[in-house]
């Protein structure tokens, strides 16, 4: 890898066919550290929209050092890993206390934050302060492996290392473009589910992955472990039009955010009838809200739900004291109910 034919063909492409993006617009080092941790979750194009939602409400770190924590998850709804967004206020909290209230011009001390790691402090470091530190994610990873045909498995940290010191060492002025640069070339043209588009490519003459023929076949991954899956029975209740939810553990899976109580496995309408009655809840009526699915990146859930409707006077305290009941308006409005159970509330919505 040289700057010649690799570093400035890339720079040169991206000047040309570089994305609207409306981060890029603004070179607000917490614009762009919010847009990074965004896009770890969701697409370019679907990052939009939760950028502009999250960042008018809250415009700066000292705003978001502030808000509390319920309204924090809400603003996060629908992106998933609720813990980056409590990372971003905890960063923020520090940024407040420490560094008056602003990111740190310095590697070193991004990478200290809470939830900023090698590639985010790469990304901050290059795109807002211009400092020459790579930004290695995955699309940086394959477009290495295949400009180098090269058989690692990147799933191991030293070829991240590795591949860090490689990009560092072809760095032109500019960095942060040149960084996107090569993100960029794996999101259109280097793509990472079936062939590239090496026609387009800038760099395809010095590309060893295209000269042999196979590009696709890089890079070279490790079998992951398969997802483990627990079956769950929502309880689903209402009581006079309020529905019954519950705040999950601070620890772990969807931490604190809320939930539909649920019992492991998969219940029949009888069993859980059944169940309710041995803790002397006799609802008003059942009725089965059909099953979904949600991946999470370990674990699946494959769910089946039940609307649940108890008399007035009826209450769920020998099940768990810690269902509450809320109006169904507030379901969407205020608290934030992951999207794992999206099926259902919209089902409770109409
Ligand atoms: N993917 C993640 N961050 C990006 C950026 N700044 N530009 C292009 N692709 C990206």
């Amino acid at each position: 890898m040289d700057i010649e034919h690799f570093s400035l063909p890339l720079l040169a492409w991206y000047d040309k066919n570089k994305r609207d993006m409306i981060w890029r617009d603004h070179f607000d080092p917490y614009y762009i550290w919010l847009s990074e941790i965004m896009l770890q979750q969701t697409r370019i194009e679907a990052a939009k929209e939760y950028f502009i939602r999250f960042t008018t409400e809250l415009p700066d770190i000292v705003s978001l050092a502030q808000v509390s924590e319920d309204r924090l998850m809400k603003l996060w709804e629908g992106l998933g890993y609720y813990n980056r967004a409590r990372n971003l206020q905890k960063a923020a909290k520090i940024l407040v206390d420490d560094y008056g209230g602003k990111l740190p011009a310095d590697f070193d001390a991004l990478l200290s934050l809470p939830g900023i790691g090698p590639y985010t402090a790469g990304a901050v470091a290059s795109m807002a302060f211009g400092i020459k530190a790579p930004a290695v994610d995955g699309n940086v990873l394959r477009v290495v492996m295949r400009y180098l045909a090269c058989d690692d498995d990147i799933a191991k940290m030293s070829v991240r290392k590795k591949v860090e010191q490689q990009i560092l060492s072809v760095m032109p002025e500019r960095p942060g473009d040149f960084n996107q640069a090569i993100m960029e070339l794996g999101e259109v043209i280097c793509i990472p589910n079936g062939a590239p588009l090496c026609s387009q490519c800038p760099i395809r003459d010095t590309c060893q992955a295209k000269a042999g023929g196979y590009p696709e076949q890089y890079p070279k991954k490790a079998e992951k472990k398969p997802r483990r899956i627990e079956q769950r029975t929502l309880l689903i209740f209402e009581r006079d039009g309020w529905i019954g939810i519950q705040k999950r553990p601070q620890k772990g899976l969807l931490a604190g955010l809320y939930e539909f109580p649920a019992w492991d496995g998969e219940l029949t309408q009888e069993n859980l009838a059944k169940k309710l009655s041995d803790l002397e809840i006799y609802p008003a009526a059942i009725h089965a809200m059909g099953a979904a699915t949600h991946i999470f990146s370990h674990v699946e859930w494959h769910m089946t739900g039940f609307h649940i409707t108890l008399h007035q006077n009826e209450t769920v305290e020998r099940l768990a004291s810690t269902i509450q009941f809320v109006p169904r308006k507030d379901l969407s409005e205020t608290y934030s109910m992951p999207t794992a159970f999206h099926y259902y509330l919209k089902q409770l919505l109409i």
